[in-house]
């Protein structure tokens, strides 16, 4: 697994815990760039925080470790999920006895899965494991153990899905290379996947809470964070960034499709995408002039980066409409995008956009 490396963690402080967060491969997330918001995080006071789109919750995790009070939310329910797991939670892991039932496929439960994803995503067995592990996690009865067991399926979907994206599907054999992630079954990675997330769940101390709502329905007047992180999409250069198109089967997982409605005339079995006014030039302009408006109480900081839409100009002459000091900090970063034969990468800025006063 890689691993992070935080000179300034000293080796056994509460901060070092972040060293055995899990990479969860997903788009957008500040994993590789967790030293650098510690540096800045470190630098400022504050005793609670909001991370409003918590994504992995990586940043959530981070402040965890840094024994702040924790607010964490992101609207999609799977990624609300993991921050319960492993945020909200302080000590509920998942023991022997929990693992033995969830494994067990002796058990009644709902095909929908193998129904539904037959030649769209894994195999049979795989599919069959993921209809009977559902199942078996809501006879979990703590919710703690619920969201950490499903974290532990939703890496390990991830793992065993090429590209680590849900828009591929069908005969996936170009994408093989023999990586042992493609290799193991679902089953086998849940078992390695729910001793990793053990691993990670401990008490700061502090009462955290996980939320799953869209932004601008968190109450600030109630929870008062000192201080916001702002990590939304950006208004891509091409393409889009829906995230309902990548981790459709995730989300879809993360309540088995109950309430969600499936296009049946997409060849991956999608739900419908969830609007965010971050995602485009028409309203993205006016969201985070609303978005830095609702938390102007708060020190802010942004995650930005110079490939996106507004420019930097213009978001910190909006972030001066909300507050008095406004200051960049910026670095070089490189993406990565494709797979192992059409690596491309692409060299961008990435900024941290701080308001206080
Ligand atoms: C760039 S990602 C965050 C990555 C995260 N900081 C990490 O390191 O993993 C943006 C996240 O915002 C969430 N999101 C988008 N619009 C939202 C909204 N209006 N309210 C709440 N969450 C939203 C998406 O589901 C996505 O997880």
């Amino acid at each position: 697994m890689e691993q992070l490396i935080l000179p300034s963690f000293e080796k056994g402080s509460s901060s070092d815990r972040i060293n055995n967060y899990p990479l969860l491969r997903y788009m957008g997330s500040k994993y590789k760039l967790i030293p650098w918001i510690h540096e800045t995080l470190n630098s400022l006071e504050f005793n609670s925080a909001f991370d409003a789109f918590a994504g992995s919750s990586v940043v959530s995790y981070l402040l965890k470790s840094m024994n702040k009070r924790v607010y964490s939310n992101d609207f999609l329910k799977f990624s609300s999920l993991i921050s319960k797991a492993v945020i909200e939670n302080k000590s509920e892991i998942i023991d022997s006895t929990d693992l033995s039932m969830l494994l067990n496929e002796n058990v009644k439960s709902d095909n929908f899965i193998q129904k539904t994803f037959n030649q769209v995503f894994y195999s049979k067995d795989d599919l069959f494991f993921l209809d009977k592990v559902s199942h078996n996690i809501s006879r979990l009865s703590s919710p703690y153990k619920r969201a950490l067991a499903y974290t532990a399926l939703f890496r390990s979907c991830l793992k065993k899905q090429p590209r680590g994206v849900f828009t591929i599907s069908g005969n996936l054999d170009k994408y093989n290379d023999g990586r042992r992630d493609l290799r193991l079954t679902i089953k086998q990675h849940f078992i390695e996947q729910v001793a990793i997330y053990n691993n990670v769940v401990f008490d700061n101390d502090q009462e955290n809470i996980t939320f799953n709502l869209d932004i601008f329905d968190f109450s600030e007047k109630m929870y008062k964070p000192d201080l916001v992180y702002l990590d939304p999409p950006y208004v891509p250069p091409s393409d889009d960034n829906c995230y309902i198109k990548r981790y459709h089967f995730l989300e879809g997982l993360s309540k088995y499709w109950n309430g969600e409605e499936i296009m049946e005339n997409t060849k991956v079995k999608k739900i419908k995408k969830k609007f965010t006014p971050f995602s485009y030039r028409k309203t993205a302009i006016k969201a985070f002039d609303e978005m830095f408006d609702k938390f102007n109480d708060s020190t802010l900081i942004l995650s930005y980066s110079s490939n996106a839409y507004p420019d930097l100009e213009t978001l910190t002459s909006i972030m001066r409409n909300h507050k008095s000091s406004v200051e960049v900090k910026s670095k070089p970063y490189k993406y990565h995008f494709g797979n192992h034969s059409t690596v491309s990468r692409s060299k961008v800025n990435e900024y941290l956009i701080i308001g206080q006063g």
